[in-house]
């Protein structure tokens, strides 16, 4: 087997590349689990308008925040040349996060890149909804599929206290409604539970949900990056949303749409739709964990919950060919072998982690 040494500059940040071993561009790849790769998530920007307690708590995330300069961010040309390569290993769904996505000024010119660029590819967004409204058309004809918008509580006050930026939950409803009417349908609707914060609020949400052909995601609570102060108590156990849910409009499960689905799908019997469940706390999924993620400023991280990356960035502003990157992916994935959600402990929760916020969720 053939050692290669790529021809660029060291590189200066993050992991050391591993040494490429003749898998080349266009080839699928297995990591050392067997898992292959098929979901690339891109932060676009590590910003957000929002200040969302378990995520940038705004101790942390305050006025003299060192976020990324301008200089530092991977352009839309880069972000597009990764994502084609990586297409070539087998990547069927791109999703663009954050932060908020939105807030990455031209976003909409990055989703018709990667439309043009990577036929056939699933093409989808995370956003907290602020500005979806004004930007939903435009995305739609820049050929994004589909959108997922983060919303934790129906309450006025709750919505307010939750996102700490006193923005009013109306403003993120008529966004939802507006996303599906352009067509961004179905809108999945991510609802992070936290014990007594908003679990007062699952049955109504999913009543407010129900027959609407949104799908709405309860999400436990993750100890992702090392400011949000996550303690085990905070979790709400799916197995409890799934029991609350199930007293109020009675549901069973639904077999997933494809291997590795994130979240597990259960059907109201009324046939009033679907909703979904995403228990990384409590039924870990790393077994069949498909996804790589591209952080604003190019470092390639391989599980949500790592300390380090992988400098793409070195390589793409270093001269490295098309080659040279695909190869680099290639040996980047199929040394992988991450199952943090499998051996998570009260110890790993406290670790230093990046933040979500970052590497985009
Ligand atoms: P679709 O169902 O295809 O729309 O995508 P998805 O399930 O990946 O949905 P989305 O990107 O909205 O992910 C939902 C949430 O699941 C994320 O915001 C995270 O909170 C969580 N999540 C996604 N991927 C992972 C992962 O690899 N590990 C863990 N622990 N959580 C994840
Ligand atoms: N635990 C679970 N989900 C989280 N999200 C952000 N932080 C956390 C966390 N600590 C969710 C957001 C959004 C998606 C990108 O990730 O609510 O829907
Ligand atoms: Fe912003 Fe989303 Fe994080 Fe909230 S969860 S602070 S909306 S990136
Ligand atoms: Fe994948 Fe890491 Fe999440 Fe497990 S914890 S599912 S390996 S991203």
């Amino acid at each position: 087997m053939s050692r290669k040494v790529i021809p660029v500059a060291a590189a200066a940040r993050g992991l050391a590349l591993p040494p490429t071993d003749g898998v080349r561009a266009g080839e699928p790849v297995a990591d050392t689990l067997g898992r292959r790769v098929r979901d690339l998530r891109i932060s676009v920007t590590d910003r957000c308008n929002f200040r969302c307690r378990y995520c940038m708590p705004r101790e942390v995330f305050g006025e003299d925040y060192p976020f990324l300069p301008h200089g530092e961010i991977l352009t839309f040309e880069e972000i597009v040349r990764v994502a084609r390569l990586f297409r070539g290993h087998g990547v069927a769904k791109i999703r663009l996060t954050g932060g908020e996505p939105l807030l990455r000024r031209g976003v909409e010119d990055l989703v018709a890149m990667l439309s043009r660029e990577l036929p056939g590819a699933d093409l989808t967004l995370t956003t907290n909804g602020s500005a979806l409204r004004a930007k939903a058309a435009a995305l739609r004809a820049a050929g994004l599929h589909r959108i997922t918008v983060s919303l934790d509580s129906l309450d006025d006050a709750t919505f307010r206290a939750m996102n700490d930026a006193d923005f009013p939950v109306a403003r993120v409803l008529e966004a939802i409604d507006a996303a599906a009417a352009e067509g961004l349908a179905p809108v999945k609707v991510n609802m992070v539970v936290k014990r007594g914060v908003n679990d007062h609020e699952v049955v109504a949400m999913a009543g407010r949900f129900r027959g609407t052909g949104h799908i709405l995601r309860f999400i436990e609570y993750m100890d992702v990056g090392a400011t949000n102060g996550w303690r085990m108590d905070d979790v709400v156990p799916s197995a409890e949303i799934v029991r609350r849910v199930n007293e109020a409009f009675a549901c069973e499960p639904v077999n997933p749409n494809h291997f590795g689905e994130v979240a597990k799908r259960w059907r109201y019997k009324d046939g009033q739709g679907e909703f979904g469940i995403i228990s990384s706390v409590t039924q870990a999924f790393c077994a069949t964990c498909n996804r790589a993620r591209l952080s604003t400023d190019g470092m390639l991280y391989t599980c949500l919950f790592a300390d380090q990356g992988h400098d793409l960035r070195a390589l793409l502003r270093g001269g490295a060919s098309d080659e040279d990157l695909a190869s680099a992916l290639a040996a980047v994935w199929r040394h992988r072998g991450d199952r943090y959600s499998e051996i998570r402990t009260a110890e790993t929760a406290r670790a230093r982690k990046v933040e979500m916020s970052y590497i985009g969720g």
